[in-house]
């Protein structure tokens, strides 16, 4: 995720650029830069670090002229770095690229290109369009565009500007978002609609495949193919505040809800286009490492070690290794048994988590080759790890992680099958079918959020009661975990997950009559069992409600008081699945007691002490 502005009017470019960027920060942060169109012809400003860092720049030197195109960087590929911060331009500097997406065969043309003598400063995948873009050009930018375009494979979002035009600007969506805004002799592009709503709230929403030609009297529409298209303009009225939440009233709401984009880049590229395989080219640990690897530690921090506990189900279930999982600030103090045969994943959305870090370097003090999980390029885990899988699911902002954590489920889900195709624990008809599964996953997410309803009623119920407890077995009992926590931190609603099976071992004796019980029977080798477990909690009053797989509403009807009925997954896939009602019923609860959905209490987003 990273945020694009564009300009083209009559006023100064610079500043109008500058406070779009600001509210895009939102969208990713590690770097930013602006191209303006100037009396000296295309001049860009970038650099590393906060928005600040470029006003700081530009400060003293402005760019001036008033047709221009911003970034502001969430990396992903290619670290936080002067050079590899947008506006990319090619050799000839006469064209200039933001971008917000992933290239998939970016490498593939950037080869291309070497060969034809074209030299790249950047790691990024961007740099490769504007490159492209100069080879396509013939005097007429659009098709250039076009052309260009055909030849990408991924997800984009594009403002390009070439000095050859200098009253032309073209804007380019692909998979990802981007925005017309039409002012009077003055045309913006955004990513988003808050960068753009002090100048205009009129706009044109560009779908997929779409471009658009801005000048300053006009916007001219069309598809990719060269289609001319029109499109009804549509009128914002949403103040800032609720634009920049996308129209939602929190920021945990949004994220919930752009799970579905977070679950398809994460799995961007890494899926082969046969669907049969897993392609994870940014690893260096070999086949023979892997061969090699005797026992597993998986180590995090709150939501980062629940999704963790679904790793090491993953890791179990498809390449037969032990995996130890472990509360980071407990790893070191516990004299670990790791040795270079030991595979240590660290996971952590920030990569700034103190006690995270420092369990990283004591595995690697002690001979362990380090993975890590991250969402954040750059950020110390991804420094010092040895192997880096990034997440994509862009800036998580609110405190409670829901985006995140659901990515790097899928994280999980490609290394344990990338690991498997390699030592050849799984057959090729495994992996394929696991994958073929993974890629309806976003489509299900879509269709638990239609029915928020349902939980949010549930949700004001349990708002009422001051403990409750989660329970499952096997991998419903891993993501009971992360329903429980997610519940306490927002709602501040007591509540604690159990393996079902070990409820009447001691903790039974706190259920009473209406005591709220969250049972999830999603795996069916298990379904029986945990029936008799709901019946145990029912006989002493609880109220259950039942997360459940589709097809077995009727049966499940005669054990618990409600039911809420997710799309049939695998059962190794279906914590990306059962999270989200628990999401929504931890956002719900909160929202009824009138908390501070975003920023609870006594808690921070990233946490650097130990
Ligand atoms: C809860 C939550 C925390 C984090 C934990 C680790 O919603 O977000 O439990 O998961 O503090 O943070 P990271 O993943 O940044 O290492």
């Amino acid at each position: 995720m990273c945020g694009i502005v564009g300009y083209i009017g009559f006023r100064e470019s610079q500043p109008i650029l500058l406070e779009g960027l600001k509210k895009l920060e939102y969208r990713g942060y590690d770097s930013a830069g602006i191209a303006v169109y100037t009396e000296h012809g295309l001049e860009v400003t970038k650099t590393v670090g906060r928005l600040v860092n470029l006003e700081n720049r530009l400060s003293g030197d402005p760019l001036r002229g008033t047709v221009g195109i911003g970034h502001t960087r969430w990396a992903t590929h290619g670290k936080p770095s002067d050079v590899n911060s947008h506006p990319h331009t090619d050799n000839s500097l006469k064209f200039s690229v933001v971008h917000n997406g992933i290239i998939e065969n970016y490498l593939e043309l950037k080869e291309e290109l070497m060969h034809q003598g074209h030299r790249f400063l950047s790691e990024t995948d961007t740099e490769v369009i504007s490159h492209l873009i100069s080879v396509e050009y013939d005097g007429d930018i659009v098709r250039a565009v076009q052309r260009a375009v055909k030849k990408m494979r991924g997800a984009f979002a594009l403002g390009v500007l070439t000095e050859y035009e200098p009253d032309r600007l073209v804007a380019v969506r692909y998979a990802s978002p981007l925005i017309i805004g039409v002012g009077d002799g003055e045309k913006y592009i955004a990513s988003d609609i808050p960068a753009i709503l002090e100048h205009t709230r009129d706009i044109y929403i560009l779908n997929d495949g779409e471009m658009a030609v801005l000048t300053r009297d006009g916007v001219e529409l069309l598809t990719i193919e060269g289609n001319f298209i029109t499109k009804e303009i549509f009128h914002v009225d949403w103040d800032l505040m609720t634009a920049e939440k996308g129209g939602y009233d929190h920021f945990m709401l949004k994220e919930v809800h752009e799970q579905p984009k977070a679950y398809r880049d994460t799995m961007l590229g890494r899926i082969s286009e046969d669907g049969r395989s897993v392609a994870l080219p940014e690893l260096k640990i070999t086949a023979e490492q892997l061969r090699g690897v005797n026992r597993v530690h998986i180590v995090a921090c709150g939501t980062a070690l629940h999704a963790g506990l679904v790793g090491k189900n993953v890791i179990e279930n498809l390449v037969r290794i032990p995996v130890e999982t472990d509360v980071a600030s407990e790893y070191r103090y516990r004299s670990p048994i790791i040795t270079p045969e030991t595979l240590v994943i660290v996971v952590s959305q920030s990569g700034e988590t103190a006690d995270t870090l420092a369990a990283l370097r004591e595995a690697q003090r002690c001979g362990a080759w380090v993975l890590a999980i991250t969402n954040v390029v750059g950020s110390s885990v991804a420094r010092e790890a040895d192997d880096v899988i990034i997440t994509l699911a862009g800036p998580e902002i609110a405190v409670a992680s829901t985006k995140a954590y659901s990515s790097q489920l899928i994280a999980f889900f490609l290394f344990g099958l990338y690991w498997a195709q390699t030592i050849g624990s799984q057959d090729d008809e495994t992996v394929a079918h696991v994958l073929s599964a993974m890629q309806s996953l976003p489509e299900q997410v879509e269709h638990i959020l239609a029915q928020s309803e349902v939980i949010k009623e549930v949700a004001e119920s349990i708002s009422h009661h001051s403990s409750l407890f989660f329970i499952g077995r096997g991998i419903d009992y891993a993501v009971a975990m992360e329903g429980s926590l997610k519940l306490k931190e927002i709602s501040y609603i007591h509540s604690e997950a159990y393996a079902a099976g070990e409820l009447k071992h001691g903790t039974l004796a706190l259920i009473e009559e209406g005591t709220p019980v969250i049972a999830l029977l999603t795996q069916e080798d298990l379904y029986e069992k945990m029936l008799s477990n709901i019946k145990e909690t029912k006989a002493r009053g609880a109220d259950v409600l039942g997360i459940i797989n589709e097809g077995h509403e009727v049966e499940v009807a005669k054990s618990v008081d409600r039911q809420f009925a997710i799309p049939r997954t695998l059962p190794l896939l279906t914590p990306a699945l059962s999270v989200v009602p628990l999401q929504l019923l931890s956002y719900y609860a909160s929202l009824a007691l009138g908390h501070d959905v975003d920023k609870p209490r006594n808690l921070a987003k990233s946490v650097t002490v130990e």
